[in-house]
Formats: structure tokens, C-alpha cells, sequence
């Protein structure tokens, strides 16, 4: 048995009140998502949009960063506390473009998977490798090195509480997707690394692949045994297209 699905979509920094507005009814009033959960990650200051649309129907909403810190002179950050005052399912973490962009660190990645915890906020924990990485067969080693620094900040006792995300940074925004095999490969891993530590977590914590997926090539991705849902990047800000996704996840 499969377990229950998850597609989260990413904005990422897009949207519009009027946009988001569309986005976010179509996905109220779509039929067929009861057997999966979804979520969109929108940006923080459409947040309180994205409560008052999705309110108590069966989407829910998410960020896609959070501070490290509880409060205080830390201009332009969103602490963890002012996430749940709007009802926050889900914060990304370690996301590639954090990492990339703003130079995030794996223990960084952790301090925030657990700073989410801590409110009752499910970390997407996002681990994956360079087109360089992987050519030099570094993959296994960096998606480890990147786990390990989270479980060290949450402990082995919240592995069940968290949501894993493949996305290979490669494969991110390109076009280039992992193929199905190159998908599976990856999530195995992860769960077997998981398995070292706890078997029940590793039976129920999902790992979600993100890099690329659309339509027309969600279904072979969702087919494999260790993938269960993905991180939506681009094709989350189509209606149409993410609520294909998501149903074909189902
Ligand atoms: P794309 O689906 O646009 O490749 O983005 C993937 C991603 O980064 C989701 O977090």
C-alpha cells in the first residue's frame, strides 16, 4: 500500500492578489483531491490571502522560509510564532535557492525544521545535488550530509513528523527532469537511510520529488514505490496543471 500522497506546490516569488485569487478558488472548488493532501507554499505576504481563500476546505497552506530566530531586531524575518498565528500547515526548508542563493547551510536547514516543529508546523525538508555533484558521483554522500544535519537539530524522535523532498538542483526550473529510475534511485536511499535510524518512520515519512514535474511526466514519477508526491515549482501557478498533477498522484 502506497502511502497517502502529498503535491505541495511552490510559488516561489510569484503572485498577485488578483492572480493568487484564481489560483486559490479553483483549488477550493476542485473535485477529486479527497484521497490526497495538497498544499500551496506561497509567499509570506500572501498569507493571510492564502488562510482566508483555502479557510477550512481540504488544501492547506504553507511557507517557504522561516527565521531561525524566536524574535526580536531581525529586520525583514518571519519567526515561526507568527506562521502559526495564520494557520500554517507546512514551511520548506533548505529549499536549493535558499541554499544557493542566500547561502543557507545544512545545520541552518535544521535549526528551522526544528524551530517549525516546535509550533506543530511540518518541515518539507528539501536535500539534493548538483548536475556537478552528481557527475562525480557525490549524490548519495551529499543528500546524506544534508540529512544528517537536520536529524541532528530535530532529533531522532521527531523523523515522523517531517516530509522529505528530492529535488535535484539540476533538475530545478531546467526542463530536465529525473527519469523515473534516476527518481527512485534517490528516494530509496533516503528511505533506507531513514530505516538505519527508525523503521517506522521510514515506512511512513514521505519524500516528496521536486525538479520539473508537469503533466506529462507526473505519472511515471508518482508510479514508484518511494515517491510519494511532489514539490510543484513552475507548473503550481497553473490551475490546470497542478490540479493534474495532483490527480494523477491520486
Ligand atoms: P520547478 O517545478 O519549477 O522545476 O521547481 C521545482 C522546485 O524548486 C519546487 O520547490
Amino acid at each position: 500500500m502506497k502511502r497517502k500522497q502529498l503535491v505541495v506546490g511552490n510559488w516561489k516569488m510569484n503572485g498577485s492578489l488578483s492572480d493568487n485569487e484564481a489560483l486559490l478558488d479553483g483549488l477550493t472548488r476542485a473535485d477529486g483531491l479527497s484521497t490526497l493532501d495538497v498544499a500551496v507554499c506561497v509567499p509570506y505576504i500572501y498569507l493571510a490571502q492564502a488562510q482566508e481563500r483555502l479557510g477550512s476546505g481540504s488544501v492547506s497552506w504553507g511557507v517557504q522560509n522561516v527565521s531561525e530566530y524566536d524574535a526580536g531586531a531581525y529586520t525583514g524575518e518571519i519567526s515561526v510564532t507568527m506562521l502559526a498565528d495564520f494557520q500554517v500547515s507546512y514551511g520548506l526548508v533548505g529549499h536549493s535557492e535558499r541554499r544557493s542563493l542566500y547561502a543557507e547551510s545544512n545545520e541552518l536547514a535544521g535549526i528551522k525544521a526544528r524551530k517549525l516543529l516546535g509550533v506543530d508546523i511540518t518541515p518539507i525538508v528539501c536535500v539534493g545535488e548538483t548536475f556537478e555533484q552528481r557527475e562525480a558521483e557525490q549524490t548519495f554522500e551529499i543528500i546524506s550530509a544534508q540529512l544528517e544535519a537536520v536529524i541532528e537539530q530535530i532529533g531522532l524522535e521527531n523523523l515522523g513528523r517531517i516530509v522529505l523532498a528530492y529535488e535535484p538542483v539540476w533538475a530545478i526550473g531546467t526542463g530536465l527532469t529525473a527519469s523515473p529510475a534516476q527518481a527512485q534511485e534517490v528516494h530509496g536511499y533516503i528511505r533506507e537511510q531513514v530505516a538505519l535510524l527508525d523503521k517506522v518512520a521510514a515506512g511512513a515519512v514521505r519524500i516528496l520529488y521536486g525538479g520539473s514535474v508537469k503533466p506529462d511526466n507526473a505519472e511515471k514519477l508518482f508510479r514508484q514505490v518511494d515517491v510519494d508526491g511532489g514539490l510543484i515549482g513552475g507548473a503550481s501557478l497553473n490551475l490546470i496543471d497542478f490540479l493534474t498533477i495532483c490527480r494523477l498522484a491520486t
